[in-house]
């Protein structure tokens, strides 16, 4: 059987950490067996400059009609106008909306070799084994209305969150179902306090957990999630929360395992089908300099082997070779430590290709 696969390489890095992911897959299917088909298509800036949109209907059904999506990352100074209609980041929404992803996994482990690059003590650190289910196709992302206007105060603007039971149950449910299989914690965030959508949220939640009394269940208000997740990480195990809330705390989960640059991301739905993207974005800053670090992007395709395919053979050989390689003292300049060797990105993608060889 072959696994359709759609290529979203995206803009700024994206297509250099593309290109060594998809080396990397090419040494995984001779060595395991596996037949994969690539289609490439255009989302995001480099769409907006090629057809006026972030996400055509031609590339939305290229997505639609394969097994996985690999994306890279989409964005950049060259579309940030604010007064523009058109944005790159329209293209990623579209694509989660359109193939129902509603739950966005972004585990967040240490690497021990990395424990030096980060901020952070590591005694906080060391054992941090935690992972975030984000609820992805609702809340302020999408709710209406959001829009700026003229009222008699000057300029307003308005946004809005607005969540069904349904959407909060399903992803309660995928996130018990994952707890089930770790260590048997789930950590509700909300602003229960103050939103209405969260005491809802929180009241489903609630319903959800009794399906689930093998599983420890607590609720945490998103402030107090933030500094808790720096003070005591290793407490936690899944933690679930809605759209917004659970972009900002990823962003600050990320500095848990060192660098943006290693942590990659599932975005899944109802079927098999999945999105598979790096957390970080574009880095226009070092874009065509051959600096990324693509490690991200080769892990992302060790979480499509696992969850779209099933392969999790392939998917751990992935794993291994990058921690091999990290282990040998390789790093990328984001990830740059005084005793290790400075490689480029081209470099780290071989590097994890020989691992891969072995
Ligand atoms: C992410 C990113 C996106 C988001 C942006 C690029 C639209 O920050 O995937 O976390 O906010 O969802
Ligand atoms: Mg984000």
């Amino acid at each position: 059987m072959t696994h359709k696969v759609a290529v979203f390489a995206g803009d700024g890095i994206g297509p250099e950490v593309m290109n060594e992911a998809l080396s990397a897959l090419k040494i995984v299917e001779n060595r395991f067996g596996l037949s994969m088909s690539y289609e490439a298509a255009l989302a995001g800036g480099c769409s907006i400059d090629a057809h006026g949109v972030a996400l055509t209907e031609a590339a939305l059904k290229v997505a639609k009609e394969s097994d996985a999506v690999l994306l890279g990352a989409v964005g950049g100074p060259k579309w940030d106008d604010p007064k523009s209609t058109v944005r790159p980041e329209q293209a990623i929404l579209g694509l989660r909306k359109e193939l129902g992803l509603f739950a966005n996994l972004r585990p967040i482990q240490l690497n021990r070799h990395l424990i030096g690059t980060s901020t952070l003590k590591p005694e906080v650190l060391d054992g941090v084994d935690l992972i975030v289910v984000r609820e992805l196709t609702g809340g302020v992302y999408y709710g209406k209305p959001s829009e700026r206007r003229n009222g008699p105060a000057g300029r307003e603007a308005v946004d809005t969150i607005f969540y069904t039971e349904g959407e909060v149950a399903r992803l309660m449910r995928a996130s018990f179902e994952l707890a089930r299989k770790r260590r048997k914690k789930l950590t509700s965030v909300d602003k229960a306090n103050i939103m209405a959508t969260s005491r809802m949220w929180r009241e489903v939640a609630h319903e959800v957990a009794k399906e689930y009394p093998d599983v420890q269940y607590e609720d945490v208000l998103v402030d107090a999630m933030s500094m808790h997740l720096i003070r005591r990480p290793k407490d936690f195990d899944v933690i679930a929360a809605e759209n917004m809330f659970g972009d900002i705390l990823t962003d600050e989960a990320s500095m848990l395992a060192g660098s943006m640059g290693l942590l990659p991301s599932a975005s899944l739905g109802e079927g098999k089908r999945g999105l598979y993207e790096p957390i970080h974005g574009t880095a226009p800053d070092i874009a065509g300099q051959n600096k990324a670090n693509p490690l991200a992007m080769i892990l992302s395709t060790a979480l499509m082997l696992r969850l779209s395919f099933d392969r999790e053979d392939a998917a751990a050989a992935i794993e291994k070779a990058v921690d091999d390689v990290l282990a040998n003292g390789y790093r990328t300049a984001d990830i740059a430590q005084p005793e290790c060797r400075l490689v480029s990105c081209t470099e780290m993608g071989a590097l994890v290709r020989e691992q891969l060889q072995r």
